[in-house]
């Protein structure tokens, strides 16, 4: 290439770059909420959100905190690559030496939208010295999981250094299978803490992002889990068809609007998702939203474009 048609081909790159960088469906739309990326085909209010593969929408409070739609469940980050996480919260059973217990055991719902929970980032966690926990579905018509964890005294975690892993001592862990979308969680004590009442009298669990939680002996004898909240992983796809069965749809227009993006099938429940092609990057989902990469390289006068918008 000539050094003229060179600069005019990383004059057009760079131009067409410019002009192809749509971040929402409409100018209006907003794209984040307080420090939230809000990527198409999630958006805040009517006309900005895909509605015809299910429900996206995010409720923006206070400018602020980002919610899914009109539920409690607060959003900490959103990904174009099919994740999002929520907040979770952690769930408590204290007993007093009287026998006396407070407790509160979570539970999220997100059936009615199109996510479900991450069974590859996700564990559920219990931490506690006499303590049974259990995590299922809505009747447990499906499944139900848990573990227990018992221990004595602090004599037993003295090999057992802080920032461990959660290894069956104070700490149990499990997976939860592929394709949920609720769970409803529980915890009894066998002993009511009685044998363990001077260095841990409650019992926690919460369902979080692996790698999230690392657990501490000192975490028996104190109340800091009780407002812990740590991100869930959601897996969001669109619609409930396979890529084939979209393309074809003549009602529902299919997802991957942009040129240079093809769809992929989600790997946890039904539905399926869009990815630019290979040396492309940005939002399969909106027209022009996936942008060529050529731009990164350094052409021979050391020259690099500015990175536009993303
Ligand atoms: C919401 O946030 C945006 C961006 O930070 C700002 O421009 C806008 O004025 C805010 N609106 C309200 C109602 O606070
Ligand atoms: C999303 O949140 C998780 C958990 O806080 C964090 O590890 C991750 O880096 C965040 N991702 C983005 C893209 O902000
Ligand atoms: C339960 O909560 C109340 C009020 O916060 C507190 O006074 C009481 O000590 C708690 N009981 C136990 C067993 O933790
Ligand atoms: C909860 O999940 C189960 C399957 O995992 C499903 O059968 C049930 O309908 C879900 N509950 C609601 C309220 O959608
Ligand atoms: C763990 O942390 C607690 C509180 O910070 C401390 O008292 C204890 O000595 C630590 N244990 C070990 C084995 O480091
Ligand atoms: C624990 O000890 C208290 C006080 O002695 C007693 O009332 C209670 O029944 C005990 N709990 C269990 C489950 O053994
Ligand atoms: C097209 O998609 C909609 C929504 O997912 C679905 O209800 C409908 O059955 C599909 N039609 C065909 C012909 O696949």
């Amino acid at each position: 290439m000539s050094v003229i048609g060179f600069l005019l081909f990383a004059f057009l790159t760079t131009a067409s770059k410019a002009k192809a960088a749509p971040d929402t469906l409409l100018p209006s739309c907003k794209t984040t909420c307080g420090d939230i990326d809000i990527p198409y085909p999630f958006g805040i209010g009517e006309g900005c959100y895909a509605k015809e593969y299910g429900d996206f929408s995010i409720n923006c409070e206070d400018n602020s905190t980002a919610f899914l739609s009109d539920s409690v469940y607060e959003i900490v980050n959103i990904s174009v690559t099919g994740e999002l996480r929520i907040k979770g919260s952690t769930g408590f059973d204290c007993y007093d030496t009287r026998g006396n217990n407070n407790y509160s055991f979570p539970q999220v719902d997100v059936a009615k939208l199109p996510f479900t929970f991450s069974h590859t980032r996700n564990k559920f966690v219990v931490v506690g010295c006499d303590t049974d926990a259990y995590i299922w579905d809505q009747y447990g018509t499906r499944y139900s999981g848990g573990c227990m964890s018992y221990c004595e005294s602090l004599e037993s975690f003295r090999d057992i250094p802080n920032g461990s892993s959660c290894s069956g001592l104070g700490c149990c862990e499990v997976s939860i299978p592929r394709g949920i979308n609720n769970y409803t969680t529980d915890m009894s004590s066998y002993y009511g803490y009685n044998y363990s009442m001077d260095f841990n009298h409650c019992g926690f669990i919460f369902l979080a992002e692996q790698g999230q939680y690392t657990f501490s002996v000192s975490d028996l004898s104190s109340d800091r889990l009780e407002t812990q909240t740590l991100p869930i992983v959601l897996d969001w796809s669109i619609g409930g068809q396979t890529c084939e069965e979209a393309k074809n749809n003549r009602t529902v227009p299919y997802a991957c609007r942009s040129d240079n993006s093809h769809c992929i099938k989600s790997n946890n429940g039904a539905g399926y998702l869009c990815q630019c092609s290979t040396g492309y990057q940005g939002n399969p989902y909106l027209p022009r939203g996936c942008h060529g990469m050529v731009n990164k390289r350094i052409n021979c006068f050391g020259y690099q474009p500015k990175e536009e918008g993303f």
